[in-house]
């Protein structure tokens, strides 16, 4: 046990100090800094998010030589090494690097994102006892301040969103790391507000990852807390949004923002529209999991109305369909 804490102990501190060196190595690659510049990021937001760069040349294994020995850059993932070889080299190479931290602001982790076209275009880390992917958000950290003030979060889909937004003075974004959000994600950031922001590419793999986190949210839907859900246009994700139009536009969008009940009723809608019986009996069947997984609460009696209303049935009727009272049940 005790060396698995001197373990993680070595693990933050070569994380750290990778953080430097990717910070300084930013300085020294103009074509990095031109590519931040393009994309709007100024030096101060660039700052403000720890961004720096892994070149080509020098590599981290070069210059930490001393590591080495003790294999803390492949411990933490910065350097690999095929088996039955002794060569090691980076993993991170030619990236913009984001580094990821958690609620203590220590750095568990790193996005990578190419300069140009080449696949794949990002990049994270891989899991070490410090850094378990699916449960981290990146940001978050750098937004609690800003979330508390503003009294809500937003969730947005990449690193690019939550470093656009912040620099437009909308500081209270976080990302997943390229994975679905999870209940455990929204979980952890209901500790830091009631009130959530879903704003996903307008693309339709944004819509659906919206579906999809919808579910995942739908547990901790109590009545007490508030879950939106903002759809940008197609052809935009918030960095490009908040770039062209302005932080106050982005600001009007979250003020008509679809709500949770909303969003539902509306996606159950669209997946059988056409009124018929069997239309109906297909949303309800598709109503089920999601009523099941909602609290019992005033927020769930309002959506079994309106779904009833849209169905053309009755309350009781959705409910004993969807067996939302098992506690009476024998
Ligand atoms: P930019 O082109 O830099 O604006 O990126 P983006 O964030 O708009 O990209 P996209 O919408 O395609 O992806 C959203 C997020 O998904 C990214 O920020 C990453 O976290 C993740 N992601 C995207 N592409 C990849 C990939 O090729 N590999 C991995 N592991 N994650 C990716
Ligand atoms: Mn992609
Ligand atoms: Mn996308
Ligand atoms: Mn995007
Ligand atoms: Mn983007």
């Amino acid at each position: 046990q005790i060396a698995q804490k001197v373990r993680t102990q070595n693990l933050g501190q070569v994380l750290t100090e990778a953080a430097t060196f990717y910070k300084q190595q930013l300085r020294e690659h103009p074509h990095a800094i031109a590519y931040l510049k393009r994309r709007g990021l100024s030096g101060d937001i660039a700052q403000r998010f720890g961004l720096g760069f892994a070149p080509f040349e020098p590599t981290l294994s070069s210059v930490f030589d001393d590591y080495n020995e003790s294999s803390s850059l492949l411990d933490a993932g910065l350097c690999k090494q095929r088996e039955g070889q002794n060569r090691r080299y980076d993993f991170f190479r030619e990236r913009i690097m984001f580094p990821i931290r958690n609620t203590k602001g220590q750095i568990i982790g790193f996005g990578g994102r190419v300069l140009d076209k080449s696949e794949p275009k990002y990049l994270n880390s891989p899991e070490t006892p410090l850094f378990q992917k699916g449960q981290e958000l990146y940001g978050l950290f750098e937004a609690r301040s800003a979330i508390s003030q503003q009294q809500y979060a937003l969730i947005v889909e990449g690193y690019m969103d939550v470093v656009a937004l912040a620099q437009a003075g909308l500081a209270n974004a976080v990302a997943t790391l390229g994975t679905a959000t999870s209940t455990a994600h929204v979980q952890k950031l209901f500790r830091f507000t009631d009130t959530i922001v879903f704003s996903f590419d307008g693309d339709s793999a944004g819509r659906k990852a919206a579906w999809r986190a919808m579910i995942n949210a739908l547990p901790l839907a109590t009545d007490t807390r508030t879950i939106k859900f903002l759809f940008l246009p197609p052809e935009h994700d918030p960095d490009t949004f908040v770039r062209e139009k302005g932080a106050d536009a982005f600001a009007a969008e979250v003020q008509t923002a679809m709500t949770l009940s909303q969003f539902l009723l509306f996606g159950l809608n669209q997946a059988a529209p056409d009124g018929s019986a069997e239309a109906r009996a297909r949303q309800l069947h598709l109503a089920k999991p999601l009523l099941q997984s909602l609290p019992n609460g005033a927020l769930r009696t309002h959506i079994i109305q309106a779904l009833a209303a849209q169905l053309n049935s009755t309350p009781s009727d959705v409910s004993e369909y969807c067996e939302l009272n098992a506690a009476l049940r024998p």
